[in-house]
């Protein structure tokens, strides 16, 4: 998979090629990344094209064809001849920027190092280790690429290593940059805000900088810490795909530039507005990795290449390949008014439904009774739960039902009797007050006694009932993101410094807890990233339940994540979040493409609702192994908040099929959806079809009249599948095949 031939790196595997070269035997260029080729033979040699103010090094000043800020380059740096957005920046104790890193050495690794209190990939798989050394001798680099032999994903990290005797300070450490030979993309990227998380956008890279970035100490509901560049005729299907993943939770930066020669670069890191790391002689740092993916076969390539990585390659809990709970959550249910009973009164129903898991959210500890208070304070308030955990949870299990549990363990507030004892153990900046959100004040875990306390806290918790799921939340972002522990050169140092102090709290508690589940969330989905998928599976998506919002919200995440992955509850009508009424069977089906669960109060389901819920959760418990592992592909384009969408998902034994219409037109086409990647010799028998209900019998008993029928793959594909006519709006279609 990797190889190093005449001054040549040649990394490639069935899906992409990715060649890099020596020029001048110092300079590391990049030459090339796209389908897999046999040999780079330099059939797009570089461009040595004497340009206007873009001048030479003094090693050849008169090779004024050869200047670093035309040429396409691994790691560039600014300011010594390239001008372009940088991939690193490092101040020397003399207080000037300028460094050249020239080729010095590479290894081939065949195992994959992990890296401390980081995630990290794993598997199977080369890495390419290509070290770098500044010319002066100031410091090292080494760059790190590892190849999968069954994935198109290529992970990137960087190292920097202090080789001098003064220290050094990083300003800016990306995990890749790459240049590409032309600016003939569109750029995807997902934005969004709390309660409407990645949104799908797509627009054409015009000339200057587009940056993707956060700088609030979470990967964050705005900015999605992914790109794809992609080419203006890609669809889902066809055409290709560069995208960048950053395997990292806290502030990050995507930058694109598209520069004055018509050539491209693409940088992913750090963000070097919340970041700077000083370097003792002989001190190393090292950057979070970044999953590139390359593919041919347009959006839905992009989409299976990713999840298959991240559930292979790195998801490491051992729930990872089995089908998840179905949950009653009793946030949306109770919110902070809650007791035994009425948990208990949640606990039965769930059961009679069919439900599997109970999850006690926000509340149970310290005097919570509403957002003001408690957080820090992690033991159990006895007033709502007189009987103790032990109680509770034992009272669940004997319903045959599995128990979570809800925590924040970041967070603190004013009232709280952890502040109280510890006030400057939140993140902070001298003679300036600290900002509230959510009335809620951050712990600096850039501290290790910080860090060490709530691992300590989190652990009584974990280990106080036998509790098989525990929700992670965090919910407001960094401000005065300064420690009072660092000195004044190191502040830069902080917002880093504490996830790192956060990966290791989780590295040790996932450890010591292996048996227990952990879902990610922060406000919804405001830490949806690679980087927390290492170290828990799932991610609760959106604090919006809406089913119409969560179309986009689910098809936005699911262009990156697994559907595994998402979290998908059931939530009541009219919405919380937004007031919408929507049909029960659409909240039902939206629910199902994700790891699905009820968010309500289930004990008011009328007597004909409970028995459609046993109906919803029956059917899914037998197809859910393939909706939650099956290859999940995009039917229709990823409906930019559009108005229909089409989902399938299809394993060896089952095909299924979801078809979502928001609002009806009159005169409106008849749709056709034509499933795609089926074997078109194999048949396909319909089993089950479920067209929509309206919303004015929400509740009724649904009879399906439809005929069991067997098609081959080849119809199914070519000729399509016809949406019946419904009048009626928040329409959700479900179709099970049995191959
Ligand atoms: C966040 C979560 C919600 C819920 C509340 C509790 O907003 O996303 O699901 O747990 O916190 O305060």
């Amino acid at each position: 998979m990797i190889k190093f031939e005449n001054q040549q790196f040649h990394l490639s595997n069935k899906f992409f090629s990715y060649v890099m070269d020596i020029a001048k035997e110092k300079h590391l260029m990049h030459r090339y990344w796209g389908k897999p080729i046999k040999f780079f033979h330099d059939s797009i040699p570089l461009q040595k094209i004497d340009r206007g103010f873009s001048g030479q090094l003094a090693t050849f000043p008169n090779e004024r064809t050869f200047s670093l800020d035309v040429l396409p380059q691994e790691y560039p740096v600014q300011g010594h001849t390239d001008f372009r957005i940088p991939a690193y920046r490092v101040e020397l104790e003399n207080g000037t920027n300028i460094s050249e890193l020239n080729y010095k050495a590479y290894k081939i690794l065949d195992s994959k190092p992990a890296l401390k209190n980081l995630p990290a990939s794993f598997g199977e798989s080369q890495t390419l280790e290509i070290e770098l050394e500044d010319l002066n001798k100031n410091f090292a680099v080494k760059l790190y690429y590892t190849v999968f032999e069954d994935s198109p994903v290529l992970i990137r990290s960087a190292k920097f290593i202090n080789i001098s005797d003064k220290a050094i300070k990083i300003r800016h450490a990306s995990s890749a940059s790459i240049d590409f030979n032309d600016n003939d993309f569109d750029i995807i990227n997902l934005y969004g805000g709390h309660a409407a998380e990645r949104t799908i956008q797509r627009h054409k890279l015009q000339r200057g900088i587009f940056e993707i970035s956060s700088a609030r100490g979470a990967s964050s509901h705005q900015q999605s810490p992914f790109v794809a560049l992609v080419r203006p005729e890609t669809t889902e299907f066809t055409g290709e795909v560069y995208a960048a993943s950053f395997i990292y939770s806290g502030s990050f930066a995507i930058k694109v530039e598209a520069e004055q020669f018509g050539t491209t670069r693409l940088v992913v890191g750090l963000n070097p507005e919340t970041f700077s790391w000083k370097l003792e002689p002989g001190e190393d740092f090292q950057t979070p990795e970044v999953a590139l993916n390359f593919s041919a076969e347009g959006l839905n390539g992009l989409s299976q290449g990713f999840h298959n990585f991240f559930q292979k390659h790195l998801i490491r809990s051992k729930f990872k390949n089995d089908v998840r709970p179905i949950l009653i959550n009793n946030w949306e249910a109770t919110y902070f008014d809650f007791d035994e009973n009425k948990l208990l009164a949640l606990a039965d129903c769930a059961k009679d439904l069919g439900l599997e898991l109970l999850v006690l959210d926000d509340g149970w500890f310290g005097k919570r009774n509403d957002d003001n208070s408690s957080l820090g304070d992690w033991f159990l308030n006895t007033k709502k739960i007189p009987h103790g955990l032990q109680f509770l949870v034992d009272e669940v299990h004997k319903r045959g039902l599995k128990f979570g549990i809800w925590v924040e363990p970041e967070m603190t507030n004013e009232d709280s009797e952890l502040f109280r004892a510890h006030p400057d153990w939140i993140l902070h900046a001298p003679n300036y007050k600290t900002s509230f959100g959510r009335h809620q004040l951050i712990l600096d875990f850039s501290r290790a006694e910080v860090v060490d306390y709530i691992t300590d806290a989190m652990r009584k918790v974990f280990s106080s009932a036998p509790i098989d799921y525990v929700k992670v939340d965090m919910n407001r972002h960094m401000t005065e993101a300064f420690s009072p522990t660092l000195p004044a050169d190191r502040q830069f140092e902080t917002q880093h410094r504490y996830m790192l102090g956060l990966y290791g709290m989780w590295e040790k508690l996932t450890a010591e807890f292996p048996n227990i589940l952990f879902e990610n969330c922060s406000g919804g989905g405001g830490r949806f990233d690679a980087g927390f998928l290492y170290y828990m599976p799932q991610t609760w998506t959106s604090d919006n339940s809406d089913a119409v919002c969560r179309l986009s919200i689910q098809a936005g995440t699911g262009l990156a994540f697994p559907i595994v992955t998402q979290g998908a509850h059931v939530s009541v009508t009219p919405n919380h979040q937004v007031g919408r009424m929507t049909t029960f069977q659409m909240r039902n089906f939206v629910a199902y493409a994700g790891t699905y669960g009820f968010e309500l109060d289930i004990t008011k389901f009328t007597d004909t609702e409970k028995s459609e819920v046993r109906d919803y959760v029956k059917l899914y418990k037998e197809i859910r192994s393939t909706i939650q592992f099956g290859k999940f592909t995009r039917l229709l384009t990823a409906a930019y908040e559009g108005n229909e969408y089409a989902w399938q998902f299809e394993d060896d034994n089952r095909l299924i099929v979801m078809y979502f219409k928001i609002l009806q037109k009159a005169a409106a086409p008849v749709r056709i959806l034509k499933l795609a990647g089926l074997d078109a010799n194999k048949n396909y028998t319909l089993k089950k079809y479920l067209p929509p209900k309206k919303l004015s019998v929400d509740g009724g008993k649904q009879i399906v009249n439809f005929e069991e029928k067997t098609f081959g793959g080849d119809e199914l594909m070519n000729a399509g599948i016809a949406i019946e006519k419904i009048d009626t709006d928040f329409a959700a279609y479900l179709w099970v095949f049995e191959k």
